[in-house]
């Protein structure tokens, strides 16, 4: 088993299903390029199959990102299988993902299928992919509602015809960590050869815990392949998002001792990019890449930080592509940050004293504002009542 920790990026696949988030060619072949800067190993491009105008980026993607491994989802048949070859044709590093559904109620009633039809196509499309290329990923979608003992099954029958990674959604974010953890744990102990796959988890975000499930599957389950979205875009609640998992991993290395790839400095910038695109606004207080996430403004905090920054910071803006953190000044601020403030904008004061009626200054107008900037602060200083 590996110690790192794969990063396969969904944001132009699952995060375009998002009602509202669709894409052009050229905006998927910009993302694609900021994908690529950050590092991310595995790129979903699209479904080539779904229409022309995907098959179109996914065969864009794949002619001019070179660093990044490129997919193309593909339903389990040999059409879409063999659609997804065509596009990525001009791949560096191409992978196949398809998938079928494995729990009894997406049996039953979406496909109306049997499980022994499920499995036999399902090894059929991974043995038809297999021909086609090296690399080649198999989702059971619904994989997290699905029976144990049946699951085991196809899982090694498509390890038996050459799938390279295997992949078991939380597709409904249906799973609790804990129980998600061990439903992977299990399943990797029931399957004879898991060792010969690298396997995925894959969470969707309905009841939130779409980040803290696939940190289970890592952890507990022993998955080495993380799928996520930037800004968790995807399907109603979302998916993973991708800054998240990866500032967890790298925060709590002592914890997960894994590797990731990532240029972390580049989360912002992907952020801002697919959030302008889409229209999809981040909202102030997102981990990791919301307008307030390294943003403090009580007082004690605004102490500590300035004193040192690890009082109330677990990463630092800067690793993430912040240009800093932020001391917003409001009632709630302190002498401390004030003063700080005031040399940082080269307003220098005579005496204590002067300082003390400038902050009692500051702090009326703060009753009656929600937040203070520069200017204000320097309009208030130029107020000669100030020195006076
Ligand atoms: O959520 C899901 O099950 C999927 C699969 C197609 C991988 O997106
Ligand atoms: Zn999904």
């Amino acid at each position: 088993m590996t110690d790192k920790l794969i990063i396969f990026d969904t944001t132009l696949r699952d995060g375009e299903q998002s009602p509202g988030a669709s894409m052009t060619r050229d905006e998927k072949l910009r993302i694609a390029r900021q994908l690529e800067r950050l590092r991310v190993d595995v790129i979903e491009a699209g479904f080539a199959a779904s229409s022309n105008g995907d098959f179109e980026s996914v065969k864009t993607i794949a002619d001019h990102i070179k660093d990044s491994t490129i997919c193309s989802l593909s339903r389990a048949n040999e059409r879409d299988i063999a659609r997804s070859a065509e596009a990525l044709k001009g791949a560096n590093s191409a992978r196949i993902h398809t998938f079928i559904a494995t729990s009894p109620l997406h049996m039953e009633k979406k496909l109306r299928m049997t499980p022994e039809q499920v499995l036999e196509q399902a090894k059929a499309s991974v043995r038809f992919a297999r021909n086609l290329v090296g690399d080649v990923e198999f989702s059971a979608e619904d994989g997290y509602r699905s029976e144990l003992a049946f699951l085991a099954r196809v899982v090694e029958a498509v390890i038996k015809e050459g799938a390279t990674t295997i992949n078991i959604p939380d597709t409904v974010g249906y799973a609790i960590p804990e129980l998600y953890g061990n439903f992977i744990k299990t399943l990797r102990e029931m399957v004879p050869n898991s060792d010969q796959a690298i396997w995925s988890v894959h969470c969707h975000n309905d009841l939130g815990m779409a980040v803290a499930n696939s940190l289970a599957g890592v952890k507990i389950g022993g998955a080495r392949q993380v799928e996520c979205t930037i800004n968790g875009l995807g399907e109603r609640a979302g998916n993973c998002s991708l800054e998240e998992v990866v500032m967890a991993v790298k925060t709590r290395r002592d914890y997960f001792g894994l590797d990731v790839g990532i240029d972390t400095s580049q989360i912002v910038p992907a952020s801002r990019m697919v959030s302008q695109t889409t229209g999809f606004v981040v909202q102030p207080n997102k981990a990791v890449v919301g307008a307030n996430a390294f943003a403090h403004a009580s007082g004690i905090h605004q102490d500590g930080v300035l004193k040192a920054r690890d009082t109330y910071e677990i990463m630092r803006a800067e690793d993430v592509g912040w240009s800093a953190n932020k001391i917003v000044l409001g009632k709630l601020s302190g002498r401390n940050a004030f003063k700080q403030r005031l040399q940082e904008l080269g307003i220098e004061m005579e005496s204590e004293g002067e300082i003390n009626t400038a902050f009692a200054k500051f702090k009326e107008l703060a009753d009656r504002k929600s937040e203070i900037f520069d200017e204000d602060i320097l309009a208030l200083v130029s107020d000669e009542s100030v020195t006076a």
